[in-house]
């Protein structure tokens, strides 16, 4: 559902802005490295949450989507997307909200590493008179959850779940969540190597020992954007990408021009003795990811309201609606050059975390003027 909204300069603060254009070359950038790697992307809409966006992102692919719950896959199965992974490992209380969705078919795959909850889903599935695609979540990193994939422990857990009336084994997923942890882009495309070669070999494992094997899922937005092959992959899960921030920033995978979205706020007071700038942007519509920056603890770097970088000033400080902006030199700020009433805007460090602070965005295309609305949702639970 879109509607008009009024101009930049009518709108209430805080607001999440998204501009079009960047959005629409981030997708296109990814998926044209994956068209040429050959390898579609199932892309993850848990950062957007938003109809329109995911759209934007399955053009021109097979049109599956990874969710990270189960509200998610309600409200996008609602909308036309079918085939929906669930990526994140099962939970007992959720089966019955999962059967729900598979019941009026919808195609949604769960994530499973534990023979518990096969055994717990293979039995709802069977009362509910369905079946649930399953994939094995891969520990290719230490870096969350899922099984190692040395054959003692991954070919029993496979062949229990092969063996569980209900549940219906695909493959195999893994997210290698330490490619973050990197400080270079060649560190990253080690671990997204890393991440391939362990997942070809664990699906080898698995087809070797008479099992099933037809999915091999990767993906993170850095791992995705420096990888040098996807052999024997069959699809790569990314999402942050479609917005960017500073961490995707610090990383090296993309510009501070990437970045999509941004809060506008508003100068709503000076304090010339600690030489800070008084924002209506705290904590609840910023989040409170941070990282340093040239020694600093930044919450966001600064634009102006057409989305200039003011380089020298940051978010620094966040209270639940004020935030505090300071120049990174320490210099004052006078209050002429910014009073009260000014629009500024704020980058995130993390679109997911920000994001998830608003129920829409007000969508920008070449600095147009009305934006358009495009709701987004958040929650676990659909409610009515
Ligand atoms: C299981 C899984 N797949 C894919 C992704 C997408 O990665 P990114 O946010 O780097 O695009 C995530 C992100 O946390 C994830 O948890």
């Amino acid at each position: 559902v879109r509607s008009q909204s009024s101009s930049l300069a009518a709108l209430e603060t805080p607001c999440l802005l998204l501009d079009r254009g960047i959005l629409e070359r981030n997708i296109e950038r990814m998926q044209e490295r994956l068209r040429l790697g050959g390898v579609p992307l199932r892309p993850h809409v848990k950062t957007t949450k938003c109809v329109e966006i995911a759209r934007l992102m399955t053009r021109g692919q097979p049109g599956g989507i990874t969710v990270s719950t189960l509200a998610e896959a309600e409200r996008f199965a609602a909308a036309g997307f079918r085939d929906v992974l669930y990526a994140v490992a099962m939970a007992p209380n959720k089966l019955e909200h999962a059967a729900n969705l598979r019941s009026v078919g919808t195609a949604l795959t769960l994530l499973i590493d534990n023979v518990q909850m096969a055994r717990l889903a293979g039995e709802v599935a069977t009362r509910r008179g369905i079946r649930f695609p399953v994939l094995i979540e891969i520990d290719v990193d230490g870096h969350r959850s899922g099984v190692l994939p040395a054959p003692e422990v991954l070919v029993p857990m496979a062949q229990a779940i092969h063996a569980t009336p209900g549940l219906e084994l695909r493959g195999l997923l893994t997210h290698a969540g330490s490619g973050y942890d990197c400080d270079s882009l060649k560190g990253i495309a080690e671990v997204a190597e890393r991440e391939r070669t362990i997942m070809v070999e664990a699906a080898r494992t698995l087809r070797a020992a008479g099992l099933h094997c037809a999915e091999v899922s990767v993906g993170s937005t850095p791992t995705a954007l420096t990888a040098s092959s996807y052999a024997g992959v069959t699809e790569v899960r990314a999402g942050v990408f479609a917005f960017n921030d500073l961490m995707q920033t610090r990383l090296g995978v993309c510009t501070l021009d990437d970045i999509a979205i941004s809060v506008l706020c508003t100068v709503i007071g000076h304090h010339a003795p600690q030489r800070r700038l008084i924002v209506d942007a705290g904590w609840t519509a910023v989040s409170q990811e941070s990282q340093l920056h040239q020694g600093t603890r930044i919450y966001g770097r600064i634009g102006d309201a057409r989305g200039r970088l003011i380089e020298d000033l940051a978010l620094t400080l966040l209270n639940q609606e004020h935030g505090i902006v300071t120049r990174l030199s320490g210099c004052s700020i006078e209050s002429a050059e910014f009073p009260v009433g000014t629009s500024l805007r704020i980058l995130p460090v993390h679109a997911c975390a920000t994001a998830a602070a608003h129920d829409r965005y007000h969508v920008q295309r070449a600095g147009s003027d009305p934006m358009e609305v495009w709701p987004r949702f958040g929650g676990w639970t659909v409610p009515g």
